[in-house]
């Protein structure tokens, strides 16, 4: 009945608003505890540690092992992300991001290879992940440490069947390895698995045992973090015992905004989403976008126009340790007016960029949890690239980073993203990289609503603000708010990429009218769990990707 309703309202609104959603399935539902993310061997982890009584941070530490085992090339144990909590009424932001190694400096990378930031062991920084799901546990863990490790154990020992992302990405990088990859990864004679052929992990398993039974330690010190700094050091990267052993986490405050009547958490620096979206969010506001048909080309022209400003600032942020972050400048009411009365309905407009001294004085994935009392967790963890520096560590099988590419590197050219960045985001020993990863919480009178997050670089970005968007303006559902249209604009390059699947042509010619350059282009694949009033969980995950939703 639920569905037929549903449909029934979809057509309704079809028909009689005059814009069309793409096939929207009704989110997945449950009542205890719900979650979105990019595999099912994720839900099964979440459905087992709810079923034993866990909370929510036990299921993302539990799903996160778990994703370390069957999607290694954005999950492996090797890199990094960042994760909003909210339990009771506190929400807490975790930065569990790779830093640079200490034999690092800011002409790291002058005088070595184009590559050499991407691909290999000097492209990799210190991971993050074991220290990240060790430090949620031990604030807010509810089962023993140890329980956690049961799915993903047995995924490693038993084995998994590879999904069709899993042998597509690994056959695209075999020959890039380092021969520990080819080993680990492959199948029988070296040849590339194929999609629901088994994989066995004994090697990786070993290393989670290691951190099942001594917590973090397992990782940073002992025969893991032998392994690691060896395998760095033979391709040519930099890293000691010492980094491994120094590394921490770091617990900050969530940047925050207001929209509406919600309350909306974001990732603070050195994570530039939360600041990014929150310049969007005031944008969309103080230009009443809410009153523009939704999806339609004046729309999505505002809303890629507003991108395109509020991704300017951008440049101008580094890790917080390191850089002065100029934050309130660049939510100042004068700096935004600005912004707004730059914006013309009529046609396309960019500023130039913004000057230096202006400072006053493919791959990623997320998964969003949610139970009946609104605790939540947000989480996104990156290896940067996909498999990151196609490192394998040579013992262990812990597929490492690329994160070191999210650095200036080489200061007015592009990285792999296409974004110049600033000065404040120069490689320097101990530092983390300037990102966009951008998990998000969203409550209205405390209670919360909304979790969700995305991968895609700077693209995750602008996939969360138009989800959030849809979601909060538009009362689109998480599913349809998912799986709308989208368009990404992120300042330099001048180019409004839209996805030219999921838009009409008349909107695409729309919006060249208005004097765009238009690019077909990818965006962030979205993960978000709701909490309606009627206490019905409702989880989706974006139709762009393989993912999975449920819970109990
Ligand atoms: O932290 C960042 O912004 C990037 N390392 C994220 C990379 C990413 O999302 C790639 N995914 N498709």
């Amino acid at each position: 009945m639920h569905k037929r309703l549903n449909l029934l309202i979809l057509l309704v609104t079809q028909v009689v608003l005059g814009y069309s959603l793409p096939s929207s399935a009704i989110p997945t539902q449950g009542s205890q505890m719900m979650a979105a993310g990019p595999s099912p061997t994720l839900i099964e982890a979440v459905q087992d540690i709810s079923g034993a009584g866990g909370n929510v941070v036990d299921a993302a530490v539990s799903a996160a092992l778990t994703l370390a085992v069957t999607a290694p090339y954005y999950a492996a144990l090797g890199g990094g992300g960042f994760s909003l909590i909210k339990m009771g009424g506190e929400v807490q932001a975790l930065d569990f991001r790779e830093v640079a190694p200490l034999a690092t400096d800011p002409h790291f990378y002058k005088d070595r290879s184009k590559t050499s930031s991407t691909h290999g062991g000097a492209a990799v920084g210190v991971p993050g992940v074991p220290a990240g799901l060790w430090a949620l546990h031990q604030k807010y863990g509810k089962l023993p440490w140890k329980r956690l490790f049961k799915v993903p154990l047995r995924m490693a020992m038993e084995g998994f069947r590879v999904s069709g992302e899993w042998a597509q990405e690994t056959k695209d990088e075999l020959n890039n390895f380092n021969s520990a990859g080819k080993k680990f990864l492959s199948g029988k004679g070296g040849a590339a698995l194929r999609a629901g052929e088994i994989l066995k992990q004994s090697a990786l398993a070993k290393a989670l045992v290691l951190l099942r039974d001594n917590g973090e330690k397992g990782f940073y010190s002992g025969a893991v973090a032998e392994d690691i700094v060896k395998s760095v050091k033979d391709t040519d990267g930099v890293m000691s015992l010492k980094d491994l052993s120094s590394y921490k986490v770091r617990w900050l405050t969530p940047l925050e905004t207001k929209f509406a009547d919600y309350q909306i958490y974001l990732m603070p620096p050195p994570s530039s989403g939360g600041v990014v979206i929150k310049t969007s969010l005031k944008l969309v506001e103080m230009l009443e976008v809410n009153k523009r048909k939704p999806l339609s080309v004046e729309e999505l022209h505002l809303l890629g126009e507003v991108l395109s400003r509020s991704f300017r600032g951008r440049a101008m942020l580094g890790d917080p340790d390191f850089t002065k972050n100029p934050i309130e400048t660049l939510t100042s009411d004068k700096y935004l007016n600005d912004l707004a009365r730059s914006i013309k309905v009529s046609k396309t407009s960019q500023l130039e960029p913004l000057k230096e001294n202006f400072k006053e004085s493919s791959e990623t994935t997320h998964f969003s949890i949610m139970d009946k009392n609104g605790n939540a967790v947000a989480f996104t963890v990156t290896l940067n690239g996909g498999y990151g520096s196609r490192v394998v560590s040579e013992k262990f099988g812990i597929a490492l980073n690329n994160e070191m590419d999210d650095f200036t590197t080489r200061p007015g050219e592009p990285n792999q993203f296409g974004l110049i960045q600033g000065s404040g985001n120069f490689v320097e020993p101990g530092k983390r990289p300037l990102s966009s990863m951008s998990p998000t919480i969203i409550t209205k009178k405390g209670k919360t609503v909304a979790t969700l997050g995305a991968p895609g670089g700077p693209r995750i970005i602008s996939s969360v603000f138009q989800t959030m968007y849809r979601f909060l303006a538009n009362g689109f559902d998480i599913d349809e708010s998912i799986q709308a249209g989208r368009v990404h604009h992120q300042f330099l390059p001048n180019t409004l990429f839209v996805e030219e699947r999921r838009l009409t042509p008349e909107t695409l010619m729309g919006l060249k009218k208005l004097g765009h350059k238009i690019e077909n282009g990818r965006v962030g694949k979205v993960y978000g769990v709701t909490l309606g009033e009627d206490g019905v969980l409702d989880a989706a995950f974006d139709s762009r990707g393989e993912g999975a939703a449920g819970g109990i």
